[in-house]
């Protein structure tokens, strides 16, 4: 038996969901453990794409059990929007889906109090809700899934939440209240829908483990993105790292045999925060065109930079990965000279660790290699020994510098454009 953490390296969007898609074929389980449909996670199937963002990637294959595990903040109605998108596609639910009793759930005030806080452009948040509900989870106050088969219960939580959100809306943001029966009665018609879901997932996943199966836990978000290890406050509101799999699952880790890290063959983030090694001059714009690089959630530009091994080194060591899979290096053909940060400057000094200190980082310049391109085409190539010597050195770089083996290397967006050098199961 393996289970197996997929986990963000970067800022995101790294193409875990394709990495997923692609491991599930030898899974019997695929587990989401944090965040929310603030993740959109892109696959390619024959031609067909779908984004995922709140069922685990696996749904794509027929009869694996997908389950949103405790860590999830999850939206009902994104779910149930997501459920018939997929449903219309031709891919059924079924019966492998499973939702935590303990996860907490995204409420229409989250997202009323998000929009508002966000109004100056804050964070640059997905407006989902996402931190606003897990601040209820902390302060105690939040509604979790078994709260809807108990009406009494979810309309007094409603009511308690809404007096002090109400009081926010009206009197700091000059905003409209929201009416507790609408919210209620919106909820008690999900609960109808959702009811079939609800499980002890902690057990259903603890007991598959113990019989054998496979098991993939999918990460959602990055590492640069935990609130604790990230880039504070521009983050998301969940523990991103390999560690969020525990908790937000109720596996101890002393059941986890492998993680693996999804690195994008060069850098993207969506939303406010400080990016040292982002291009700013037209390559960063060919780069943003080729790679498609345009929220798959928000349909945000995202911001592209270059290759940054000091972030990544500090992913490598928060996280433990047992191997790495290279994603999106199709997308580095044709350019002369490539630059990977190996290092920072900040004022005269170098430095070697992602500094927590958002102030340093904002002001740290890249230092950089430069490592020569290569012209081929590499869309679609299976066999590394295909790949061009340059793109061969590009990733050798990449593997000493961070010490983790390279185990897998996607070259385009569809299931079978991949080279496998060891199967991380
Ligand atoms: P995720 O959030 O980490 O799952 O990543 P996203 O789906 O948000 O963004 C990754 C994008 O890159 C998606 O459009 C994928 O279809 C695409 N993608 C993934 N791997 C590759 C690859 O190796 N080459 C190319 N060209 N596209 C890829
Ligand atoms: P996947 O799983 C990239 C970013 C947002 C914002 C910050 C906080 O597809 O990789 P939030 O709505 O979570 O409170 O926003 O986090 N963000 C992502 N960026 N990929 C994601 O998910 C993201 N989910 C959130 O843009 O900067
Ligand atoms: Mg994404």
């Amino acid at each position: 038996m393996s289970t197996v953490i997929i986990i963000g390296a970067q800022w995101g969007d790294e193409g875990k969901g394709k990495i997923v898609d692609f491991l599930t074929q030898k899974c019997d389980y695929v587990v989401r453990f944090q965040g929310g449909c603030n993740a959109g996670h892109t696959v390619v199937v024959d031609d067909k794409k779908y984004i995922l963002h709140l069922i685990p990637s696996g749904i794509l294959h027929k009869n694996k059990k997908c389950i949103i595990g405790n860590g999830v903040v999850l939206d009902p109605a994104a779910l149930l929007k997501e459920i018939d998108t997929l449903n219309n596609k031709g891919i059924e639910i079924d019966n492998n889906l499973y939702i935590a009793k303990n996860c907490h759930l995204i409420m229409p005030y989250h997202i009323a109090i998000e929009e508002e806080s966000e109004k100056n452009g804050k964070i640059g948040t997905t407006k989902k809700g996402i931190g606003p509900c897990y601040t209820d989870k902390i302060a105690r106050n939040g509604v979790r899934m078994i709260d809807l088969l108990y009406p009494d219960i979810l309309m007094n939580k409603i009511k308690v939440n809404l007096e002090i959100v109400n009081f926010l809306l009206v009197n700091f943001y000059n905003s409209k209240p929201l009416n507790e029966e609408h919210i209620f009665s919106q909820y008690l018609d999900y609960a109808e829908k959702l009811k079939y879901y609800i499980s002890d997932t902690d057990i259903v996943i603890n007991n598959a483990i113990d019989e054998g199966r496979n098991v993939l836990f999918e990460g959602a978000q990055g590492t640069l993105l935990d609130i604790d290890h990230g880039t504070y406050p521009y983050v998301t509101s969940s523990n991103t790292i390999a560690g969020g799999a525990c908790t937000g699952t109720g596996v101890s880790p002393k059941k986890i045999d492998r993680i693996i890290g999804i690195v994008k063959a060069y850098t993207t983030r969506v939303g406010e925060g400080p990016f040292p090694t982002e291009i700013k001059d037209n390559l960063g714009e060919t780069i943003r065109q080729k790679g498609g690089e345009y929220g798959a959630t928000t349909g945000r530009p995202r911001r592209c930079g270059w290759l940054d091994l000091v972030g990544l080194k500090h992913a490598v060591r928060v996280n433990c990965f047992t191997g790495i899979a290279i994603t999106k290096l199709d997308i580095l053909n044709g350019i002369d000279k490539l630059k990977v940060c190996v290092g920072y400057k900040y004022t005269n000094r170098r430095i070697d660790e992602f500094p927590k200190e958002l102030e340093i980082l904002k002001h740290c310049e890249p230092i950089y290699e430069e490592l020569p391109g290569w012209k081929e085409e590499i869309q679609g190539v299976k066999e590394f020994d295909q790949l061009p010597e340059n793109a061969k050195a590009y990733l050798n770089f990449i593997e000493d510098f961070l010490k983790v083996k390279i185990q897998i290397i996607s070259t385009g967006q569809k299931r079978d454009e991949i080279i496998i050098k060891e199967f991380p199961l």
